[in-house]
């Protein structure tokens, strides 16, 4: 199944998009600055250090699993001066209506609430545009700092067995958090304005009324 992502879509402050090739150094620079942080739950943040030829070629395999809906992969980047800030996107997951938001941001970046605001942006978009029944967010039960972003938005917390997730050394069983679309009439995605979103032409998507 492929759903209606869009290519690129715009916050107050971020754009989150598809990532182009000449993305491939900041990408790399961002992920070696940010490794200390990254690693323990973030497998693919432990190799050697990233290079941004193997960014390039990789960059290119999730533009083709973009265009064939497999996975979205997106980067966060400013909106105000183009840096890139970190990564985020859909995971399409078994349950033909579910997207599954993932993310990471760059340790110089933490802490200003760019997380929230673009899984805030993606959940509108998983609903309002993508036709998604679910979202959902998981992570290891220590990833305290990945739990509060659901938190945040007002998803709730389900206490059944979902899979496994990577902390540091160990499998362990991910926590997650469920979001429906009737969440969007209510605080606080409610008060938080609908992104902008733009298709792989760079046409502007409408929202339906
Ligand atoms: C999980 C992770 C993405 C969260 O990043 P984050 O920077 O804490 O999240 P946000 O960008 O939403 O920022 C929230 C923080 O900014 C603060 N903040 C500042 N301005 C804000 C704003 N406008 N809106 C919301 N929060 C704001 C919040 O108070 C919060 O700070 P606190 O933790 O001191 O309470 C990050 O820790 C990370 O990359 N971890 C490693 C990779 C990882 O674990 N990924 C998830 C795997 S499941």
């Amino acid at each position: 199944m492929t759903w209606r992502v869009p290519y690129r879509i715009e916050t107050e402050r971020l754009v989150l998009r598809v990532y182009e090739v000449d993305d491939a150094e900041p990408l790399a620079a961002a992920v070696n600055a940010s490794r200390a942080h990254l690693s323990r739950y973030l497998p693919w943040a432990r190799g050697p250090e990233d290079l941004a030829s193997a960014r390039r070629a990789w960059i290119k395999s999730t533009r083709n699993e973009f265009d064939s809906g497999d996975e979205y992969t997106m980067g966060i980047f400013a909106r105000e001066d183009g840096r890139l800030l970190g990564g985020t996107g859909f995971h399409p997951r078994t349950e033909p209506t579910r997207l599954d938001i993932g993310y990471w941001i760059a340790a110089d970046a933490r802490g200003k609430g760019y997380v929230t605001e673009a899984a805030a942006a993606l959940t509108w978009v998983a609903f309002g545009l993508a036709n998604a029944r679910i979202v959902s967010i998981a992570h290891a039960p220590t990833n305290s700092t990945s739990a509060a972003v659901p938190q945040r938005l007002g998803f709730v917390r389900q206490d059944e067995p979902i899979g496994p997730c990577t902390d540091g050394a160990d499998s362990v069983e991910a926590v997650v958090w469920f979001a429906g679309p009737e969440m969007l009439a209510r605080e606080p995605l409610a008060s938080i304005p609908r992104p902008r979103a733009f298709d792989a032409a760079g046409r502007e998507m409408e929202w339906p009324a």
